[in-house]
């Protein structure tokens, strides 16, 4: 059986972050899901799929070719063999991925392929359901949140580094509004497993939050 961990929690928890720390730490790969579901938000973006209509995404889920790939130990994310990874990563991309992933015919294909990718690898997976759904019978699931304001600080000051100027006021209302929508859609909503560790990083540095995880990881499976 490989090494299997779930880390689940709200926007800008620094899971992606962490989870890259904590994977390098005990050398096996991290899996972020997420990059999975935005690669099909920027299909159904370029599509121009109707974002609310169940019929026309999960028809585009039936035919879409998502695949995660590793470089040197990192993941790349292809949409048709397209190397999408930066892509990804902005503020319209994160809406159509959360507004995609409610629908259950999109939710099952990305988890049969998370699934399949768990059982080939030692694997970290990050996202909102892989406690209870992808990774649902690990021994290792961990819960990582914080305060909204600090998550929206945090993501804040990441923006502001890259050169995005987008007011703080407006990351924290995106991020609730993300939150809102992934906590409450029907289909497998954000929410923690009922043997899931709690982190909250509100008062800590990323330093503790890895070394907190590592030490619930090897908990569970011995020190690595
Ligand atoms: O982790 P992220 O912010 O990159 O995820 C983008 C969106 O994808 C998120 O708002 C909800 C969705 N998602 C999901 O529904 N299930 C997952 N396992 C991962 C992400």
């Amino acid at each position: 059986m490989p090494m299997n961990i779930a880390i689940d929690g709200p926007v800008g928890a620094g899971k992606s972050s962490i989870a890259d720390q904590v994977a390098e730490r005990l050398n096996i790969l991290h899996l972020d899901t997420g990059a999975m579901y935005r690669a099909f938000g920027l299909h159904a973006l370029r599509s121009g799929v109707d974002m609310a209509s169940e019929a026309a995404l999960s028809a585009l889920a039936e035919g879409v070719d998502v695949q995660v790939r590793y470089e040197n130990g990192a993941q790349r994310t292809l949409l048709f063999g397209e190397d999408v990874s930066e892509l990804i990563r902005t503020g319209e991309v994160s809406a159509a991925a959360s507004a995609v992933s409610k629908w259950p015919a999109v939710r099952r294909r990305m988890v049969r392929a998370q699934q399949e990718m768990a059982r080939t690898a030692d694997m970290l997976i990050d996202g909102r359901d892989i406690g209870t759904v992808v990774l649902k019978d690990s021994p290792c699931k961990i819960f990582l949140t914080a305060q909204a304001e600090e998550r929206a600080r945090r993501r804040y000051l990441q923006q502001m580094a890259k050169g995005d100027t987008t007011p703080y006021e407006q990351v924290l209302r995106e991020l609730n509004a993300r939150d809102e929508q992934d906590m409450n859609r029907k289909t497998d909503p954000l929410r923690r497993a009922q043997d899931a560790v709690l982190v909250d990083s509100t008062n800590m540095t990323q330093e503790e939050t890895v070394e907190a995880i590592v030490r619930i990881v090897e908990e569970v499976y011995g020190k690595q």
